[in-house]
């Protein structure tokens, strides 16, 4: 059988040349860490592991590159370095876990600018790109080049758009235009249609316009799709135009002839489609649906402090909780993101090593979209030194709650409430969610009772027989209940 098929596109191979074989070694050594790094960050044991061979990965693939181009002026090149990292390390020092995603979407949107840039500096200077074939730049180089702008240009407007409403500089309901489907899809045939002729097209004069089309378009796609999209889905758009970022720099790989960027951009688009499928399964909500937009539509992000009304529930104090938690045998945690804005983490621990030392077991309990980022709860308990065999993910202990004497929220919310079951008019309707209702106890601990959680609906489990509300912040409620137990 013949793979003449896998061989590069003849005005490709003839515009890098042949590629020294050294320093496609060292991209694949590159890669293989690349490959060691995403197989360490699958878990908090093997992270910090992880974080470090991408490092490495990432340091031979920038030297390489260094070491193997004619670059103009090393010395600008270290400086940028330099400024770069300065400015990295700084934000990644300042940032609080819980503006995590709001930063990822941020990095994207420069990710997405880089390739539109890269695209364009290799259009208006093919030569110094090795793109030149003749005369001119090679039809396949120039759909690598468009698609590249392209997917970066949607990818830097959509991340604007994504780290604006996460943070709060926009509003996070979702912005319908009407028919935005017909445009939306305009759009993107458009695009299709303006890369061809690019493709197509030949000499400055010819392909200029449908380039500066292309990339104009391109932006406002970016723009249009992200628009209509609601906060509470905010995080699986997040982990999409992850993916994006990553197909823009493969597509740049193949325009500059780098097999370390191919490589890299593969893993990254790859891994954030994953991860977008997987919050997707983790919502009970199609991808599809997810990138129509609209979810949120009625709720508007976190306590938009709609009036409701008033039904009667049972309020707690730190010794009661404590008298109770005593008595207990198998106590579950159920962490969410008011864990992480109180910081109450070590605090929890404290409280459960001093009920295992009385006999009770502890488990805590962790639902995929708890907090505002993946992972973000099993981080801060392994901050807390919480051990990883007592932390379980909602398939595996969901079912424990019929037998456990005490449900333990703090800081969760829409991660517990059964709305989500039952009442198909809800937001989180289909969103799988804890039985917390269960137990035979639920301490729920929040600060007042008119806040509600991300999805901004009202939650039943405040007002069943069996919860007491602990109505404080979280690190103040147990170290309060810790201090009870002393
Ligand atoms: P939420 O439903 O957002 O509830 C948070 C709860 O914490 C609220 O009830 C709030 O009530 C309480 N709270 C806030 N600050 C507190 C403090 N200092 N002390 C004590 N309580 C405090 O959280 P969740 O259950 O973790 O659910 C996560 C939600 O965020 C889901 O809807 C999910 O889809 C969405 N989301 C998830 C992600 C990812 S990937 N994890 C990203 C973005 C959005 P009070 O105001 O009354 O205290």
């Amino acid at each position: 059988m013949s793979l003449s098929f896998l061989a590069p596109a003849a005005d490709t191979a003839a515009a890098h040349g042949p590629v020294n074989p050294w320093v496609a070694l060292a991209y694949l050594v590159a890669g293989v860490f690349f490959i060691l790094a995403l197989r360490g960050l699958s878990s908090p044991a093997t992270s910090r592991a992880g974080n470090r061979n991408g490092m490495i990965g990432m340091a031979i693939a920038v030297i390489t590159t260094l070491v193997t181009h004619d670059i103009a002026n090393i010395v600008e090149i270290g400086i940028a370095i330099l400024i770069g990292g300065i400015i990295g390390v700084t934000i990644a020092r300042k940032i609080a876990m819980t503006a995590m995603p709001e930063l990822v979407a941020g990095f994207h949107s420069l990710v997405g600018l880089a390739a539109v840039l890269v695209g364009w500096a290799a259009y208006l200077n093919p030569g110094a790109f090795g793109l030149l074939v003749g005369e001119g730049i090679g039809a396949v180089s120039k759909v690598e080049m468009g698609l590249g702008i392209a997917i970066g240009a949607i990818t830097f407007s959509g991340s604007v758009i994504a780290f604006l409403k996460l943070s709060g500089k926009m509003s996070g309901s979702p912005i319908m235009l009407p028919a935005r489907h017909v445009i939306n899809l305009g759009v993107l045939a458009a695009i299709i249609v303006l890369t061809a002729l690019f493709a197509m097209a030949t000499g400055p004069a010819q392909t200029l316009p449908f380039i500066i089309a292309l990339t104009v378009l391109a932006f406002v796609i970016g723009f249009l799709l992200i628009i209509p999209i609601g906060g509470a889905d905010m995080p699986v758009v997040v982990s999409m135009l992850n993916s994006y970022s990553g197909w823009a720099a493969a597509a740049m790989g193949f325009t500059l002839g780098n097999a370390a960027m191919i490589i890299t951009g593969a893993l990254v688009g790859s891994s954030g489609a994953i991860l977008s499928y997987i919050m997707c399964r983790a919502m009970n909500r199609s991808f599809i649906s997810v990138i129509a937009g609209g979810f949120g539509a009625d709720s508007g992000g976190a306590g938009d402090g709609e009036a409701r009304e008033q039904r009667p529930y049972k309020q707690g104090s730190a010794a009661d909780a404590a008298f109770m938690l005593e008595q207990a045998e198998s106590v579950i945690i159920i962490p969410g993101y008011g864990m992480a804005v109180a910081q109450a983490q070590h605090a929890l621990r404290e409280m459960a090593d001093m009920l295992e030392e009385r006999g009770v077991e502890v488990k805590y309990a962790i639902h995929p979209v708890a907090g505002r980022m993946p992972g973000h709860m099993n981080v801060l308990l392994a901050e807390a030194s919480v051990e990883y065999d007592k932390v379980f993910e909602l398939e595996d202990i969901n079912s424990e709650f019929a037998q456990a004497d005490v449900a333990f929220i703090i800081g969760a919310n829409d991660v517990v409430n059964p709305a989500a079951k039952t009442d198909k008019s809800s937001p989180i309707y289909g969103m799988p969610v804890f039985d917390v209702d269960k137990a035979k106890q639920v301490f729920f601990i929040k600060r007042s009772m008119g806040g509600v959680g991300y999805a901004g609906v009202d939650n039943d489990v405040f007002y069943m027989d069996q919860t007491m509300m602990l109505l404080s912040d979280a690190k103040k409620m147990v170290e309060e209940i810790v201090k009870a137990l002393d």
